[in-house]
């Protein structure tokens, strides 16, 4: 076989192996989990809900965003899918008229970052709390590695 063409089967596996590690339904085009994460925290979205891996966020105001990729509805309105999320990060109550969540005023790039990480909670093939980041205390409880919820 011509050297190009194991190359070109090399590629295709990783891109197979990359596809694995989270369904397409969750991916946030554009969006960074980890930078979500600096963000979810900054915006104190903590202050509201209870969100695993974000340090503080054990507040009961709204509802916990505990395996946020299992949910079915983003506020009770559209089917959770990236682009639905994002758009009610950036303005909730232009989805939901008098909605109790306030606008955090994030940009597009930021409530991209912040939706990416949410569809890390929960998801099919779970992927790990990133390492130093503890669950919330009183949340989950302290879990041995690799981090992730029990599941039912
Ligand atoms: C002042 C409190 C408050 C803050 C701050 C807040 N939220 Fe909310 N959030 C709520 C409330 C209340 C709801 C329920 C709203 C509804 O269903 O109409 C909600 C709903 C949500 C939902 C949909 C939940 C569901 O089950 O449908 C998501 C996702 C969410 N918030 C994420 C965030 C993120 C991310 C931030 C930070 C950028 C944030 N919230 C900041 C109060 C808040």
């Amino acid at each position: 076989m011509r050297p190009a063409n194991l190359a070109c089967i090399a590629l295709l596996l990783m891109v197979a192996a990359c596809d694995a590690e989270e369904p397409a339904a969750l991916r946030v085009a554009g969006g960074d989990a980890r930078r979500g994460q600096a963000v979810i925290l900054a915006a104190g979205c903590g202050a509201c809900h209870v969100i695993p891996g974000v340090r503080g966020a054990v507040a009961w105001v709204g509802p916990p965003l505990t395996e946020w990729a299992r949910r079915g509805y983003v506020g009770g309105r559209l089917p959770n899918a990236p682009e639905n999320l994002v758009a009610w990060l950036l303005d909730p109550a232009a989805i939901s008229p008098g909605t109790a969540m306030p606008s955090a005023g994030l940009t597009q790039a930021q409530a991209r970052d912040a939706a990416a990480y949410l569809y890390t909670l929960g998801a099919a093939r779970l992927p790990p709390v990133p390492a130093g980041m503890p669950l919330v205390p009183g949340e989950g409880g302290p879990r041995p590695e690799p981090r992730m919820r029990p599941r039912a």
